[in-house]
């Protein structure tokens, strides 16, 4: 009896090792030991793209986020100014170049300097804002053009068992955006006055900063748990020796 449960255990252990063994074709793995694993890392996210783009990587691995038009959840900032921003759609993030990349294999932490040419964001608005002498106060539509935007993404993880057998996971992912070139524009600022929407988006623009302060953290922080979800679901996909075969 105890030989036949043993036999048993491992039969179900088998099985399960041969169904996980499904790694995507749209991914390549890349050799623990390879002299140039930051490359062939770099070379495996970028040729990903496509499949970044539409979130769906193989037959198994559809991901419940893409990066075509990346859907963001609602922002409030209530400081000096008041901007709520809702039914947030990113555009142009699939399109994405690794400047550099660190691995550490042995705790997996992942360094990487990213650069988007350009990407677009629309969303609802209402912004109020008192500048003192007036103000700024509007509701429609915000869109927001970024260009040349360098971001840095610090990647945690670890690995841990599932049925005896080594996987990875993402524990923290973690955007920082060192730098971009942004332009707000937000129609219907007075209550559509042309002359004066157009007025208070260049003084706008002009005072970015502070703009820029309150929000660009929280879009790094969604953006961020964007990240660690489509990576997590990634990995959950393969074993570690799948990923990285040694
Ligand atoms: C990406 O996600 C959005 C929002 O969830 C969805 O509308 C769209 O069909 C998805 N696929 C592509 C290729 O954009």
């Amino acid at each position: 009896m105890k030989k036949l449960s043993l036999f048993l255990q491992i039969i179900v252990v088998i099985l399960i090792a041969k169904e996980s063994a499904t790694l995507a074709p749209s991914i390549k793995p890349c050799p623990l030991k390879s002299p140039n694993l930051a490359d062939c890392v770099i070379k495996s996210i970028e040729s990903l793209k496509p499949e970044i783009g539409t979130g769906i990587y193989g037959p198994n691995l559809v991901a419940d986020v893409n990066l075509t038009k990346l859907v963001l959840s609602d922002i409030y900032v209530d400081r000096s100014f008041k901007l709520k921003l809702t039914q947030i759609k990113g555009y142009g993030f699939n399109n994405f170049k690794i400047e550099k990349l660190r691995i550490n294999p042995e705790n997996f932490k992942i360094d990487a300097i990213m650069l988007f040419p350009h990407c677009d964001v629309y969303s609802k608005y209402a912004l109020g804002w008192n500048l003192g002498i007036f103000t700024l106060q509007g509701s429609g539509d915000l869109s927001v053009s970024i260009d040349n935007a360098k971001v840095l993404l610090k990647i945690v993880g670890s690995t841990y068992l599932k049925n005896g057998v080594e996987y990875l996971k993402v524990d923290t992912a973690q955007i920082n955006i060192k730098s971009a070139k942004m332009k707000l524009y937000f129609d219907n600022l007075f209550n559509g006055q042309k002359s004066l929407e157009q007025a208070a988006n260049e003084v706008i623009n002009q005072n970015l900063d502070i703009i820029k302060g309150e929000v660009v953290p929280l879009i790094e922080q969604r953006i961020s748990s964007v990240i660690l979800k489509i990576s997590n679901q990634v990995f959950a996909s393969g074993t570690h020796k799948e990923f990285f075969p040694h």
